[in-house]
């Protein structure tokens, strides 16, 4: 997979992409991660990338050229992925969403900031909007950080040879159970005696009752349809 990023701060993803798994993931070829400046697109001598929105108001706004120069030069290094702005106005990012990403051969990231972005861009380039939630960050950089990691670590390869993504949190519809490891006791807190035992079927059967009751308590929006059995993943 192949995910371009398009922001005025590339220094920001330098933490999110050099480490754990993402950094490791780009370092074994699992993804091709780049992350580019648009500000190196603009076409005059200032390197001007934003301007005073036209009917007034506080803050600046991000200009069309350079964000249209910087996208068309990602096509003709064959990048054919959907362009992807990040929005507070956007289709909310799930786990559902991030599956879709995964099963793409790329896609760019495009990192607002300022007030905002000329609007042209968003109606003639972007492919689609996506939020990260309800709350405004100062531009779209920790949201992209956040597609990258729930993405990447979709890819095959990416978690190692152990690790599968298929018992986390949402993938079956269910918060995921607790875990625990040694010791056995800590502080007078035990651990719940069925993982000690070795009986994988009521193992199973414990973490799925744990998973259920902790999102019927926590979440119960997402366990519609799901019943209280110790049934199938
Ligand atoms: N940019 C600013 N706020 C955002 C959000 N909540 N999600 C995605 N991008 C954003």
């Amino acid at each position: 997979m192949r995910i371009d990023v398009l922001t005025l701060f590339p220094e920001m993803f330098e933490g999110p992409f050099g480490r754990s798994i993402v950094g490791r993931a780009a370092a074994a070829g699992v993804v091709e991660l780049r992350v580019h400046n648009f500000r190196d697109h603009a076409a005059d001598r200032h390197r001007t990338v934003d301007d005073a929105p036209f009917g007034g108001g506080p803050g600046m706004v991000l200009k069309p050229e350079p964000v249209f120069a910087a996208v068309e030069s990602l096509r003709a290094s064959g990048q054919r992925g959907p362009l992807v702005y990040l929005s507070p106005k956007g289709r909310s990012f799930t786990q559902a969403v991030a599956r879709e990403m995964a099963g793409q051969a790329g896609f760019i990231l495009l990192c607002g900031r300022y007030e905002g972005l000329d609007q042209r861009v968003v109606d003639h380039l972007v492919d689609e909007e996506i939020s990260i939630g309800d709350y405004v960050l100062s531009g779209g950089e920790p949201a992209a950080a956040v597609v990258v990691d729930a993405v990447v670590r979709l890819l095959p390869g990416a978690l190692g040879d152990d690790a599968s993504p298929d018992e986390e949190s949402f993938s079956d519809g269910l918060l995921e159970y607790p875990h625990y490891t040694r010791p056995a006791e800590f502080r007078g807190w035990a651990v719940p005696e069925v993982l000690l035992s070795g009986n994988h079927e009521a193992i199973r059967r414990w973490r799925r009752e744990q998973a259920l009751a902790l999102t019927q308590t926590r979440r119960p929006d997402l366990t519609r349809g799901q019943e209280h059995t110790g049934g199938t993943r």
